[in-house]
Protein backbone atom coordinates (compact mmCIF):
# COMPACT_ATOMS: atom_id res chain seq x y z
CA UNK A 1 0.00 0.00 0.00
CA UNK A 2 1.39 3.59 -1.01
CA UNK A 3 2.39 4.78 2.23
CA UNK A 4 1.99 8.73 2.48
CA UNK A 5 3.43 8.94 6.09
CA UNK A 6 7.10 8.08 4.19
CA UNK A 7 7.56 11.62 3.54
CA UNK A 8 7.46 14.65 0.75
CA UNK A 9 4.22 14.13 -1.52
CA UNK A 10 4.08 15.96 -4.77
CA UNK A 11 1.16 16.00 -7.22
CA UNK A 12 1.06 16.78 -10.72
CA UNK A 13 -2.29 17.54 -12.77
CA UNK A 14 -2.99 17.96 -16.04
CA UNK A 15 -6.42 18.92 -18.22
CA UNK A 16 -7.95 16.02 -16.96
CA UNK A 17 -8.28 17.24 -13.25
CA UNK A 18 -10.37 19.96 -14.79
CA UNK A 19 -12.61 18.06 -17.13
CA UNK A 20 -15.20 17.03 -14.32
CA UNK A 21 -15.31 20.91 -13.64
CA UNK A 22 -16.35 21.24 -17.79
CA UNK A 23 -12.93 22.36 -19.09
CA UNK A 24 -12.19 20.60 -22.11
CA UNK A 25 -9.04 18.48 -22.13
CA UNK A 26 -6.85 18.93 -25.25
CA UNK A 27 -5.91 15.17 -26.44
CA UNK A 28 -8.31 12.85 -27.58
CA UNK A 29 -11.51 12.53 -29.00
CA UNK A 30 -12.98 15.20 -26.91
CA UNK A 31 -9.95 17.58 -27.30
CA UNK A 32 -9.47 21.02 -28.11
CA UNK A 33 -6.41 20.00 -30.43
CA UNK A 34 -8.89 17.42 -32.39
CA UNK A 35 -10.67 21.05 -34.05
CA UNK A 36 -7.97 23.49 -33.92
CA UNK A 37 -4.38 23.31 -34.90
CA UNK A 38 -1.72 24.08 -31.44
CA UNK A 39 0.78 25.73 -33.80
CA UNK A 40 -2.29 28.07 -34.82
CA UNK A 41 -3.18 29.12 -31.92
CA UNK A 42 -0.71 28.73 -29.27
CA UNK A 43 2.79 29.58 -30.67
CA UNK A 44 4.69 32.66 -30.59
CA UNK A 45 4.62 32.25 -34.27
CA UNK A 46 0.72 32.23 -34.12
CA UNK A 47 0.90 35.44 -32.55
CA UNK A 48 3.15 37.50 -34.18
CA UNK A 49 0.92 36.21 -37.55
CA UNK A 50 -2.31 37.22 -35.76
CA UNK A 51 -2.47 38.10 -32.45
CA UNK A 52 -6.43 39.02 -32.88
CA UNK A 53 -7.18 35.27 -33.27
CA UNK A 54 -4.74 33.82 -31.06
CA UNK A 55 -6.08 36.52 -28.43
CA UNK A 56 -9.72 35.77 -29.60
CA UNK A 57 -9.40 31.70 -28.68
CA UNK A 58 -7.89 33.02 -25.28
CA UNK A 59 -10.87 34.72 -25.04
CA UNK A 60 -12.90 32.30 -25.52
CA UNK A 61 -11.44 29.97 -23.24
CA UNK A 62 -11.32 32.37 -20.97
CA UNK A 63 -15.11 32.76 -21.05
CA UNK A 64 -15.40 29.28 -20.92
CA UNK A 65 -13.30 28.49 -17.26
CA UNK A 66 -15.48 31.62 -16.07
CA UNK A 67 -18.81 29.77 -16.27
CA UNK A 68 -17.20 26.64 -14.49
CA UNK A 69 -16.02 25.99 -10.97
CA UNK A 70 -13.34 23.90 -9.57
CA UNK A 71 -14.50 20.09 -8.71
CA UNK A 72 -13.59 17.56 -5.69
CA UNK A 73 -10.53 16.95 -7.04
CA UNK A 74 -9.10 20.20 -6.73
CA UNK A 75 -10.43 20.96 -3.45
CA UNK A 76 -8.96 17.58 -2.53
CA UNK A 77 -5.54 18.44 -3.09
CA UNK A 78 -6.48 21.75 -1.45
CA UNK A 79 -6.48 19.88 1.65
CA UNK A 80 -3.80 17.96 1.09
CA UNK A 81 -1.87 20.73 1.38
CA UNK A 82 -2.93 21.97 4.44
CA UNK A 83 -2.96 18.71 5.82
CA UNK A 84 0.53 17.38 5.09
CA UNK A 85 3.81 18.90 6.16
CA UNK A 86 5.67 18.56 3.06
CA UNK A 87 3.52 18.77 -0.29
CA UNK A 88 4.09 20.52 -3.44
CA UNK A 89 1.24 20.98 -6.38
CA UNK A 90 3.06 21.21 -9.42
CA UNK A 91 0.15 21.93 -12.71
CA UNK A 92 0.29 22.52 -16.44
CA UNK A 93 -3.30 23.68 -16.13
CA UNK A 94 -3.81 27.46 -16.69
CA UNK A 95 -7.24 27.45 -15.44
CA UNK A 96 -6.47 28.89 -11.81
CA UNK A 97 -8.57 26.07 -10.19
CA UNK A 98 -6.52 25.41 -7.60
CA UNK A 99 -6.26 28.39 -6.45
CA UNK A 100 -9.79 28.74 -6.64
CA UNK A 101 -9.92 26.16 -4.52
CA UNK A 102 -8.00 27.07 -2.15
CA UNK A 103 -4.53 25.65 -2.86
CA UNK A 104 -1.89 28.26 -1.79
CA UNK A 105 1.57 27.31 -3.17
CA UNK A 106 1.03 26.20 -7.12
CA UNK A 107 3.33 25.64 -9.45
CA UNK A 108 1.99 26.70 -12.42
CA UNK A 109 4.42 24.83 -15.31
CA UNK A 110 2.64 26.84 -18.28
CA UNK A 111 1.68 29.83 -17.08
CA UNK A 112 -1.91 31.11 -16.14
CA UNK A 113 -4.68 32.24 -18.61
CA UNK A 114 -6.25 34.97 -16.02
CA UNK A 115 -2.69 36.37 -16.27
CA UNK A 116 -1.69 38.67 -19.08
CA UNK A 117 1.99 40.53 -19.51
CA UNK A 118 3.49 42.88 -22.21
CA UNK A 119 5.47 41.52 -25.31
CA UNK A 120 8.02 44.87 -25.20
CA UNK A 121 8.40 45.70 -20.97
CA UNK A 122 7.70 44.27 -17.57
CA UNK A 123 3.56 44.76 -17.60
CA UNK A 124 2.37 42.06 -15.97
CA UNK A 125 -1.23 41.84 -15.23
CA UNK A 126 -4.27 40.06 -13.26
CA UNK A 127 -6.91 40.43 -15.20
CA UNK A 128 -10.79 37.93 -15.01
CA UNK A 129 -12.72 40.55 -17.00
CA UNK A 130 -14.67 38.34 -19.33
CA UNK A 131 -14.39 39.17 -22.44
CA UNK A 132 -12.31 41.36 -22.88
CA UNK A 133 -12.83 44.10 -24.68
CA UNK A 134 -10.56 45.18 -28.30
CA UNK A 135 -8.48 42.56 -28.84
CA UNK A 136 -5.57 42.41 -29.14
CA UNK A 137 -5.06 44.19 -25.71
CA UNK A 138 -2.16 46.85 -25.41
CA UNK A 139 0.22 47.39 -22.71
CA UNK A 140 -1.34 50.75 -20.53
CA UNK A 141 2.31 51.18 -20.11
CA UNK A 142 4.17 51.48 -23.22
CA UNK A 143 1.54 50.69 -26.01
CA UNK A 144 3.22 47.21 -27.37
CA UNK A 145 0.72 44.47 -27.36
CA UNK A 146 -0.46 42.46 -24.12
CA UNK A 147 -0.18 38.68 -24.58
CA UNK A 148 -1.47 35.82 -22.04
CA UNK A 149 1.00 35.08 -19.48
CA UNK A 150 1.14 31.26 -20.41
CA UNK A 151 3.56 29.15 -22.00
CA UNK A 152 3.42 28.21 -25.78
CA UNK A 153 4.98 25.11 -27.72
CA UNK A 154 8.48 26.13 -28.48
CA UNK A 155 8.65 28.11 -25.45
CA UNK A 156 11.01 27.32 -22.32
CA UNK A 157 9.15 27.00 -19.22
CA UNK A 158 9.49 29.73 -16.65
CA UNK A 159 12.98 28.96 -15.43
CA UNK A 160 12.83 29.70 -11.20
CA UNK A 161 9.05 27.65 -11.51
CA UNK A 162 10.80 24.24 -13.39
CA UNK A 163 13.37 24.10 -11.00
CA UNK A 164 11.24 24.16 -7.97
CA UNK A 165 9.24 21.39 -9.49
CA UNK A 166 12.08 19.35 -10.09
CA UNK A 167 13.59 19.68 -6.90
CA UNK A 168 10.13 18.71 -5.23
CA UNK A 169 10.14 16.04 -7.98
CA UNK A 170 13.27 14.54 -7.03
CA UNK A 171 12.88 14.70 -3.81
CA UNK A 172 9.09 13.26 -3.13
CA UNK A 173 8.81 9.68 -1.50
CA UNK A 174 5.07 9.93 -3.05
CA UNK A 175 4.02 11.36 -6.48
CA UNK A 176 0.52 11.63 -7.68
CA UNK A 177 0.14 12.34 -11.22
CA UNK A 178 -3.21 13.01 -12.00
CA UNK A 179 -5.46 13.71 -15.43
CA UNK A 180 -2.03 14.51 -18.08
CA UNK A 181 -1.38 12.34 -21.04
CA UNK A 182 1.85 12.90 -19.84
CA UNK A 183 3.48 13.38 -23.62
CA UNK A 184 4.10 16.85 -23.47
CA UNK A 185 7.91 17.81 -22.28
CA UNK A 186 9.46 18.98 -19.83
CA UNK A 187 6.62 18.79 -17.28
CA UNK A 188 5.94 14.80 -18.25
CA UNK A 189 9.48 14.16 -17.58
CA UNK A 190 8.60 14.75 -13.44
CA UNK A 191 7.30 11.60 -12.99
CA UNK A 192 10.07 9.90 -14.65
CA UNK A 193 12.57 12.54 -12.17
CA UNK A 194 10.50 10.71 -9.01
CA UNK A 195 10.84 6.92 -10.39
CA UNK A 196 14.86 7.52 -10.82
CA UNK A 197 14.04 8.93 -6.85
CA UNK A 198 12.35 5.77 -6.15
CA UNK A 199 9.33 7.84 -5.18
CA UNK A 200 6.35 5.51 -5.13
CA UNK A 201 4.02 6.98 -8.44
CA UNK A 202 0.11 6.65 -8.44
CA UNK A 203 -1.57 7.53 -11.44
CA UNK A 204 -5.08 8.86 -11.43
CA UNK A 205 -6.77 8.64 -14.85
CA UNK A 206 -9.24 6.62 -17.02
CA UNK A 207 -6.99 6.32 -19.83
CA UNK A 208 -3.75 4.66 -19.98
CA UNK A 209 -0.30 6.21 -20.42
CA UNK A 210 3.39 6.37 -20.85
CA UNK A 211 3.24 6.45 -17.34
CA UNK A 212 1.07 4.12 -16.62
CA UNK A 213 3.09 0.59 -16.76
CA UNK A 214 5.58 2.34 -14.29
CA UNK A 215 3.32 2.97 -11.84
CA UNK A 216 2.67 1.66 -8.33
CA UNK A 217 -1.03 2.44 -8.42
CA UNK A 218 -3.26 2.87 -11.16
CA UNK A 219 -6.52 4.24 -11.02
CA UNK A 220 -8.87 4.19 -13.92
CA UNK A 221 -11.46 6.32 -12.70
CA UNK A 222 -11.97 10.13 -13.16
CA UNK A 223 -10.29 12.21 -10.70
CA UNK A 224 -13.34 14.25 -8.97
CA UNK A 225 -14.69 10.69 -8.22
CA UNK A 226 -11.35 8.93 -7.54
CA UNK A 227 -9.61 11.45 -5.34
CA UNK A 228 -11.31 12.25 -2.16
CA UNK A 229 -11.48 8.54 -1.33
CA UNK A 230 -8.11 7.96 -2.24
CA UNK A 231 -7.06 10.72 0.26
CA UNK A 232 -9.44 9.48 2.85
CA UNK A 233 -8.18 5.93 2.80
CA UNK A 234 -4.30 7.46 2.73
CA UNK A 235 -4.17 10.28 5.03
CA UNK A 236 -2.32 10.29 7.59
CA UNK A 237 -4.12 9.20 11.03
CA UNK A 238 -6.32 7.36 8.91
CA UNK A 239 -4.20 4.95 7.68
CA UNK A 240 -3.18 4.20 10.93
CA UNK A 241 -6.30 3.85 12.65
CA UNK A 242 -7.03 1.34 9.53
CA UNK A 243 -4.08 -0.95 9.81
P1 LIG B 1 -4.21 16.18 -22.32
O1 LIG B 1 -5.46 16.64 -22.96
O2 LIG B 1 -3.06 15.83 -23.19
O3 LIG B 1 -4.52 14.90 -21.42
C1 LIG B 1 -5.58 14.89 -20.51
C2 LIG B 1 -5.54 13.59 -19.76
O4 LIG B 1 -6.56 13.62 -18.79
C3 LIG B 1 -5.77 12.34 -20.63
O5 LIG B 1 -4.77 11.38 -20.34
C4 LIG B 1 -7.15 11.86 -20.22
O6 LIG B 1 -7.28 10.44 -20.26
C5 LIG B 1 -7.21 12.35 -18.79
N1 LIG B 1 -8.57 12.57 -18.26
C6 LIG B 1 -9.69 12.90 -18.93
N2 LIG B 1 -10.72 13.07 -18.07
C7 LIG B 1 -10.23 12.84 -16.84
C8 LIG B 1 -10.78 12.88 -15.53
N3 LIG B 1 -12.06 13.19 -15.31
N4 LIG B 1 -9.97 12.60 -14.49
C9 LIG B 1 -8.67 12.28 -14.68
N5 LIG B 1 -8.08 12.24 -15.88
C10 LIG B 1 -8.85 12.54 -16.95
O7 LIG B 1 -3.81 17.28 -21.24
P2 LIG B 1 -2.39 17.51 -20.53
O8 LIG B 1 -1.66 16.26 -20.32
O9 LIG B 1 -2.63 18.40 -19.38
O10 LIG B 1 0.16 22.74 -23.05
O11 LIG B 1 -1.65 18.34 -21.67
C11 LIG B 1 -0.38 18.85 -21.41
C12 LIG B 1 -0.19 20.13 -22.17
O12 LIG B 1 -0.52 19.95 -23.55
C13 LIG B 1 -1.12 21.25 -21.74
O13 LIG B 1 -0.69 21.92 -20.60
C14 LIG B 1 -1.13 22.13 -22.93
C15 LIG B 1 -1.39 21.05 -23.96
O14 LIG B 1 -1.19 21.32 -25.26
C16 LIG B 1 0.32 23.92 -23.66
O15 LIG B 1 -0.60 24.56 -24.12
C17 LIG B 1 1.75 24.36 -23.71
Amino acid sequence: MIDIAQGPVTAVTGAGVSAESGVPIFRGEEGLWRDYRPEELATLGAFQRNPRLVWEWYNWRRELVSECRPNAAHETLARMEKTLRDFTLITQNVDGFHQAAGSENVLEVHGNIWRTRCTACDYLTEDHRVPLADLPPHCPECGALLRPDVVWFGEPLPRDVLDTAWAAAAGCRVMLVIGTSAVVHPAASLPTVALKNDAQLVEINPAETPLSAHAHEVIRDPAAEALPGWWEAHRPGQARATA
